[in-house]
């Protein structure tokens, strides 16, 4: 078997291991731990544990592989591959027992950094709906076993679009306006609060296109793979006014360079 589709089915059922963990840990009830970035930027107990979870099994399966998450320290590995690990992605509506979170695990190689790094597999696990989405590099996209594939055109009466608003205040007018700006282009504009699960959304077709700024690594790196199997296209473009904080937009082919466009604003 390839290696990319190696590196998935480790991550599936990792990824299933790890759901089970934090969907268990959510019905004793979740304690917030501890605020990063921002007062609004929570992390629980349960994603210290479940990305701990994640960690030891990728160590024991495969002990060379670099290592970044979102909860511990980056390690470098000597394989040449990285695992990117979010262990609860949608950790606010977790906290707060709206069922819409997800495990996110890819593998890729290259410099672990996004606008470098080849990914090879990407796994988005929500333990809430035991939806399983996945996808190893030139093998396709897929729910379980059924194929994705993102829409082809938007329906005449404009886009499903899912966004999301970054924890730093300092971008939140800007999420604004570029709200007000897609809008025109839109049928309706979705928040569920799990940016993998947006890009899995948009890569089975569920929303014709997703903007947000402000992701970390690991909050698309699957899910980006997951969208472009599935013959979508996404993009990461730096800012000018807040370096660090680039414009991340997924979609079907038709709709892209015109949604691009218009959250990029003039
Ligand atoms: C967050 C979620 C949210 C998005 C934030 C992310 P976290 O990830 O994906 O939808 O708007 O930008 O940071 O903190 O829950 O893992």
């Amino acid at each position: 078997m390839a290696l990319a589709q190696q590196l998935e089915e480790l991550a599936i059922d990792i990824a299933r291991e790890a759901g089970e963990l934090a969907r268990r840990r959510r019905t004793e009830g979740v304690a917030i731990a501890a605020t990063k970035s921002s007062i609004a930027d929570i992390v629980t107990e349960a994603d210290r544990e479940v990305e701990t979870l994640i960690r030891s099994r990728l160590v024991d399966e495969r002990p060379g592989d670099g290592f970044l998450g979102e909860e511990s320290a980056a390690e470098r590995g000597t394989t040449g591959i990285t695992w990117v690990v979010d262990p609860i992605d949608g950790t606010v509506n977790y906290a707060y027992g709206i069922p819409v979170y997800a495990v996110s695990i890819a593998a890729v190689s290259g410099e672990p950094e996004p606008s470098r790094w080849k990914a090879l597999a990407g796994v988005v696990f929500s333990p809430p709906t035991g939806e399983m989405f996945h996808a190893a590099r030139g093998a396709g996209a897929w729910l379980g076993g059924e194929r994705l594939a993102v829409n082809a055109e938007p329906s005449p009466a404009g886009a499903l679009l899912a966004t999301g608003f970054g924890y730093n205040p300092a971008t939140h007018a800007s999420d604004l306006a570029r709200v007000a700006r897609v809008m025109p282009m839109a049928r309706d504009l979705r928040r569920m609060g799990a940016a993998s699960l947006d890009l899995c959304f948009v890569a089975a077709g569920r929303f014709d296109g997703y903007f947000e700024r402000g992701l970390q690594p690991w909050d698309h790196a699957a899910g980006a793979l997951v969208v472009a199997e599935a013959g979508g296209r996404f993009t990461r473009v730096e800012l000018d006014d807040i370096p660090g904080r680039p414009l991340f937009v997924a979609s079907g082919p038709a709709l892209f360079d015109s949604l691009l466009a218009t959250a990029l604003g003039p």
